[in-house]
């Protein structure tokens, strides 16, 4: 006979909080006083249905279970024990919140269904219900708890807050893709003003190949971790952090390298709260380089409606994302691309003029449409001279990267023939400003929300294959973003 086991309580919290913690399928080993480490095998992502949590218990019992249902919209999970040294059966859980009619607090409801051995029912349903479903209610809530008392300026840091073991992809010699090497680091307990995230996914971007080669040695010492961007849950913050408590799902982009690593420190201004409908996954993918485009687009190329705009790899990364956002802006977009399948995905992103090359040979193609008033140039020095070939009266190119090699230095004497302009932009500057990240971050979502970017192919590496994603990367095949699953 089936046993069945129904418990539900209120916490003192709004009901995004409490599921931003609870939608992670691994997030329990931070919170539950029962589990003492947990993994998500396989590196698929916890909020993926079907992944399975592989953890351990304090006393020793091991337990996979599998996700089975996760509804952002009704924040509801359904989940169930495939294998376990406990002798809990057919085991089936339900989790539901609901917001209680004040707003400000949410009530949870926990319930299973199993079979035991004859004779265990009473053991097991007294465990289920008192071990893991009460002492869960009450362990959740210190968890938030811990999490309120940290966002009050001036408290004190959490007593706890230590430095913490993190696997990342190091460089410890400027190189090859193999420079690039799975590594045992740590992540500091976070200072006044920071934030420790749990990273699920890294975006891989090709500034990362620059700092890898060792192009910008300042800027990724020996050894070095390189990676500007990822998305997570917030494990602890500092002194004086106010807007982000454990478990709150966010993404962030750094000046500073180091995303390359399964935990992270860093301060809150680079942080991003992650709205319900964006998954870890999509942010790493879309953030800095959705943010990169945004930059092109509205701040140096002002582009509008006649607009006719050039993307350099427009099956890229940032090269897709622009194509689209600028096409719904109402311009005209001509691209480069490598391959005729680099040439399908840009036009199904609204490249409407895309011209195959693989030698930068693209200026006279671009003057039969008029030429490009503004131009995205991911490419640098091997399509110097095409690029000014391509450029409109008046045109504007914009040097974003160097993917073929530094850019030569450029003679104002040359812009005046044209009377051209020439930007060369760091996004970074571009979100220094106190909210200015979040601002562009939500135009990007909203971006995404509304179609005016559309979702890119996505190439998926564990954090240890790191290597891998950026040969790759650098073999000119890839189509959209790539990501590192930690
Ligand atoms: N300044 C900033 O703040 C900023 C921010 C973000 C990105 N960026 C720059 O924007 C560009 C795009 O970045 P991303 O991360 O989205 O990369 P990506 O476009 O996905 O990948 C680079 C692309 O460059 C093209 N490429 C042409 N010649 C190449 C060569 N010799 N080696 C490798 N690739 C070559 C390839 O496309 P085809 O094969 O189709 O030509 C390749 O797919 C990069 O230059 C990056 O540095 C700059």
């Amino acid at each position: 006979m089936l046993q069945k086991v129904v418990r539900s309580t209120i916490i003192d919290a709004p009901i995004e909080r409490v599921w931003a913690v609870l939608r992670d399928f691994n997030s329990h080993d931070q919170w539950h006083d029962v589990v003492d480490a947990s993994r998500i095998e396989g590196g698929e992502r916890s909020d993926q249905v079907g992944c399975v949590r592989s953890f351990t218990l304090k006393d020793g019992n091991r337990i996979r279970e599998q996700l089975i249902t996760l509804s952002d919209r009704e924040h509801k999970s359904t989940y169930c024990i495939v294998e376990a040294t406990v002798p809990l059966q057919r085991y089936v859980a339900t989790v539901t919140l609901k917001p209680v009619t004040d707003g400000g607090r949410t009530f949870w409801h926990w319930e299973s269904t199993f079979a035991t051995p004859p004779g265990m029912e009473r053991e097991l349903r007294d465990m289920v219900a008192t071990g893991v479903y009460e002492a869960g209610f009450e362990n959740l809530r210190r968890h938030l708890r811990a999490g309120a008392d940290l966002r009050t300026p001036g408290s004190a840091p959490m007593p706890t807050a230590l430095p913490m073991p993190m696997r990342c992809a190091r460089v410890r010699a400027y190189g090859g893709p193999d420079a690039l090497q799975p590594a045992d680091g740590e992540a500091a307990a976070p200072g006044p003003g920071e934030v420790r995230i749990r990273q699920r996914a890294i975006g891989v971007n090709y500034f990362d190949v620059y700092l890898r080669k060792g192009w910008i040695p300042p800027l990724l010492p020996l050894p070095g971790v390189p990676g500007m961007e990822a998305a997570g849950t917030v494990l602890d913050v500092g002194p004086g952090v106010s807007g982000y408590m454990p478990g709150d799902r966010v993404a962030a982009m750094s000046p500073v390298p180091g995303a390359y690593a399964s935990v992270r420190t860093l301060p809150a201004a680079h942080v991003v709260r992650l709205p319900a409908a964006v998954e870890a996954e999509t942010a790493a993918a879309l953030l800095l380089k959705g943010v990169t485009a945004d930059m092109l687009l509205r701040d140096l190329g002002r582009v509008r409606a006649g607009t006719r705009l050039l993307v350099h790899a427009a099956a890229g990364g940032v090269g897709l994302l622009a194509c689209a956002w600028a096409r719904r802006l109402g311009a005209t977009v001509i691209g480069t691309v490598s391959s005729e399948e680099k040439a399908r995905v840009a036009r199904e992103h609204g490249c409407q003029h895309v011209i195959v090359t693989r030698d930068y040979r693209f200026a006279e193609a671009v003057q039969q449409l008029g030429g490009a008033d503004v131009i995205v140039d991911g490419l640098g020095d091997a399509a110097f001279e095409e690029n000014f070939a391509a450029l409109a009266r008046c045109g504007h190119w914009i040097s974003l990267g160097q993917a073929t090699g530094g850019l030569r230095p450029l003679s104002p004497d040359l812009l005046v023939q044209k009377s051209a302009t020439f930007s060369r932009p760091v996004v970074f500057d571009f979100c220094a400003a106190p909210g200015a990240l979040a601002e562009r971050a939500e135009r990007v979502w909203a971006a995404l929300a509304d179609g005016s970017i559309r979702m890119p192919p996505i190439e998926r590496y564990t954090l240890e294959a790191a290597s891998q994603a950026h040969a790759r990367l650098e073999s000119r095949g890839t189509i959209g973003s790539l990501i590192l699953i930690a």
